[in-house]
C-alpha cells in the first residue's frame, strides 16, 4: 500500500517573499507582504501535486514583527503541529527579523515535527524571484519524516535558528550561521544532512501567555568609539527590565559603558553580554561578567533574555 502524502501547513506572515513592486526590475522599492499564501503556492508549479493547507497569520514587513504577532504565530504553529495528520509546518516570513522569530519558536515550542521558516530577498514580482525555490525547498524539509525542530531554509540550505544571522542587505545568499555550517543542503530536491536537527526542551506556550504589552522591556545597546553609557542610564530610567550589550570583539565595553552597566545591574536590570562582531561566540569568563550570549547574536540574546524574564514573574 502506498504511504499517504504528507500534509504540510503553510503559514504566511508577509515579507519580501510576498512582496510586489510596480516593475519586474525593481528589487528594492516594493511592498512587503502584499500577497497571500495561495498566491505564493500558485507561483510554484512543482507544488501542485503536494498536499498543502495554507493560512494567513499576518501580512507584515518583518521589521515590524512584535510580541503580539509572535504569540499568534506560536499558537497557530502549536495547533497544527499537534494535528496527527500534519507532517510539518512552513512559515513564510520577511528576512529582516527571521533569525529572531526562528529562535523564539524553537525556544517556546521545540517541536517534534519540522517547522520551517523561509523567505526571499527579491519580491515575487521580480524578474527572477528567489522565493519560489525557497518555498519548494522548505516544503521538502517539512515533508521529511526524520526532520524536527525549527529550521530556516534559504538559498539551498537548512539552518538551525541558534546563531543564525542575516549577513547581507541585498544578495540572495543572505544568511550564515555562526561557527557551524548548515544542518543540510538541498540539491535538486534532495536533502544532504550534515548535523542533527534542533532539539531541546520547550518553554511552552504558558511562558508567553501574558499580554504582549506587558512583556518585560529588553533593549540592545552597542559599544563603539566614544560610547559613554548615557543610553544605558536613559534605558534604566525608562524602566527596562533587561539590556543586551553588543560589545566590541568578545563582548568588551568601554570603561564608561561598563560603569553604566554596573549601575544598571545595581538597579536590578539583567544584562547579557553579546558581540557586535558578525561571527563567534561570547563566552562567560567569570560571574562579574554577567550573562554571556554564547552563540546567540545580540538580537537573539534579546529574545532569550525576554523569555527568561517572562519566566521569573
Ligand atoms: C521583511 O523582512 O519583511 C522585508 C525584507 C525581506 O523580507 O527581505
Amino acid at each position: 500500500m502506498q504511504s499517504p502524502m504528507p500534509l504540510v501547513v503553510i503559514l504566511a506572515t508577509g515579507g519580501t517573499i510576498a512582496g510586489t513592486a510596480a516593475a519586474s526590475t525593481d528589487t528594492t522599492g516594493y511592498r512587503a507582504g502584499a500577497l497571500g499564501a495561495d498566491a505564493l503556492i500558485a507561483a510554484v508549479p512543482a507544488l501542485a501535486d503536494h498536499l498543502l493547507e495554507s493560512e494567513s497569520v499576518a501580512a507584515i514587513d518583518s521589521k515590524d514583527m512584535d510580541a503580539a504577532t509572535w504569540q499568534r504565530l506560536a499558537a497557530r504553529v502549536a495547533h497544527h503541529v499537534a494535528r496527527p495528520e500534519v507532517a510539518g509546518v512552513v512559515i513564510t516570513h520577511g528576512t529582516d527579523t527571521l533569525e529572531e522569530t526562528a529562535y523564539f519558536l524553537q525556544r517556546v515550542l521545540a517541536p517534534a515535527k519540522p517547522v520551517v521558516l523561509t523567505a526571499a530577498m527579491r519580491p515575487a514580482s521580480a524578474l527572477s524571484p528567489d522565493g519560489p525555490a525557497n518555498l519548494l525547498d522548505a516544503v521538502t524539509v517539512a515533508e521529511c519524516a526524520e526532520a524536527r525542530g525549527v529550521s530556516v531554509v534559504f538559498a539551498g540550505a537548512a539552518w538551525a535558528a541558534l546563531g543564525l544571522r542575516k549577513v547581507h542587505t541585498l544578495q540572495t545568499s543572505a544568511f550564515a550561521g555562526s561557527d557551524c555550517g548548515p544542518i543540510a543542503r538541498l540539491e535538486g530536491g534532495t536533502l544532504r544532512r550534515f548535523r542533527a536537527w534542533p532539539g531541546g526542551e520547550a518553554l511552552g506556550l504558558a511562558r508567553i501567555a501574558a499580554p504582549a504589552q506587558s512583556w518585560p522591556q529588553v533593549e540592545i545597546v552597542l559599544n563603539h568609539a566614544g560610547a559613554d553609557g548615557r543610553l544605558v542610564d536613559a534605558a534604566v530610567a525608562s524602566g527596562v527590565a533587561g539590556l543586551v550589550v553588543a560589545g566590541t570583539g568578545h563582548g568588551s565595553t568601554s570603561a564608561r559603558l561598563d560603569a553604566a552597566l554596573e549601575r544598571a545591574r545595581a538597579a536590578s536590570v539583567r544584562v547579557t553580554r553579546a558581540s557586535r562582531c558578525a561571527f563567534g561566540p561570547v563566552l562567560a569568563r567569570d560571574a562579574r561578567d554577567g550573562e554571556a550570549a554564547g552563540e546567540l547574536s545580540a538580537v537573539q540574546a534579546r529574545v532569550e533574555l525576554q523569555l527568561q524574564l517572562l519566566g521569573t514573574r
